[in-house]
């Protein structure tokens, strides 16, 4: 799951990475932010429907917290366990480098305000998810920690914190540690952004909020340019970057 401050890049470093994972796994994305919507384009695929759709519509929290099995098993379509795969297709789109998109739901198409439904959904999808050895889940989250305490970390294996150089992405990835810690989670800190001049400071203030930064992805010209025209997404060193740091983290083996 990747996490952290509004800005920092969690879309594009999961759409990268993504990618870098898509070399040696079926990787599929869970796009969980209830407010984004750039998302598909920068990934160069058809908006799929949301899955809020698929069981039904948005619906009020505890409605959907005591329907757990009930949407488990419509999720299921009858195998055991959710297997994103079999989602029907107008849930799922496939970019040219196979990755899967799909989509939990977006407060803008119901009218209003309170994502907390879109968390319990992303809750029940992720813990009732099934996944073979040869396939990896990417979730995309929303900005700051709103959904932590939905319980959506719970579900998850480990958790990115995307810093920027600034002291509030800090703070934040400081309070996701502490999650991740208290959950007995994997956790690692990437920094986003990253040019020669701040990277000095940017270690030391991590330091000194007790985090060591597993890897750095540069400033890219093109990302900035493809996010900025509404294309799908276009990096050089970026890219470069996350490739290695997989590889390094073992995220790709
Ligand atoms: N490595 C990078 N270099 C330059 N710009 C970046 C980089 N990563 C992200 N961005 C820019 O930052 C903006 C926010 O990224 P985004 O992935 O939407 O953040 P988040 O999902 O965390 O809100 C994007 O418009 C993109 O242009
Ligand atoms: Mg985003």
């Amino acid at each position: 799951m990747v996490c952290g401050k509004g800005g920092t890049g969690k879309t594009v470093v999961s759409i990268l990475l993504a990618k870098v994972l898509s070399e040696g796994y079926r990787v599929y994305i869970v796009d969980s932010d209830e407010s984004n919507i750039l998302l598909p384009r920068l990934l160069g695929v058809k908006p799929p429907k949301p899955l809020i759709d698929y069981i039904g519509g948005k619906r009020d929290e505890a409605e959907l917290e005591s329907r757990e099995l009930d949407i488990a098993s419509m999720l299921s379509r009858a195998e055991s366990g959710v297997r994103l795969r079999v989602l029907p297709d107008e849930y799922i789109s496939y970019s040219r480098d196979g990755v899967g998109l799909t989509v939990i739901g977006k407060v803008r198409e119901y009218g209003e305000g309170c994502a907390c439904p879109f968390n319990i959904l992303t809750r029940i999808l992720l813990r009732n998810l099934v996944l073979d050895n040869d396939e990896k889940v990417i979730v995309d989250t929303d900005a700051g920690i709103e959904h932590i305490g939905r319980g959506i970390e719970e579900a998850v294996d480990g958790i990115i914190a995307l810093i920027d150089p600034t002291a509030e992405s800090i703070e934040i990835a400081a309070l996701l540690r502490d999650v991740s810690l208290s959950l007995g989670k994997r956790f690692w800190v990437l920094a986003n952004k990253v040019d020669g001049r701040v990277k000095d400071i940017l270690v030391e203030k991590a330091e000194e909020a007790g985090l060591r930064i597993d890897g750095f992805i540069r400033f890219d010209e093109e990302i900035i340019e493809s996010c900025l025209l509404g294309e799908e997404l276009r990096s050089d060193s970026a890219l470069e970057d996350i490739k290695s740091i997989a590889y390094h983290l073992k995220l790709i083996e």
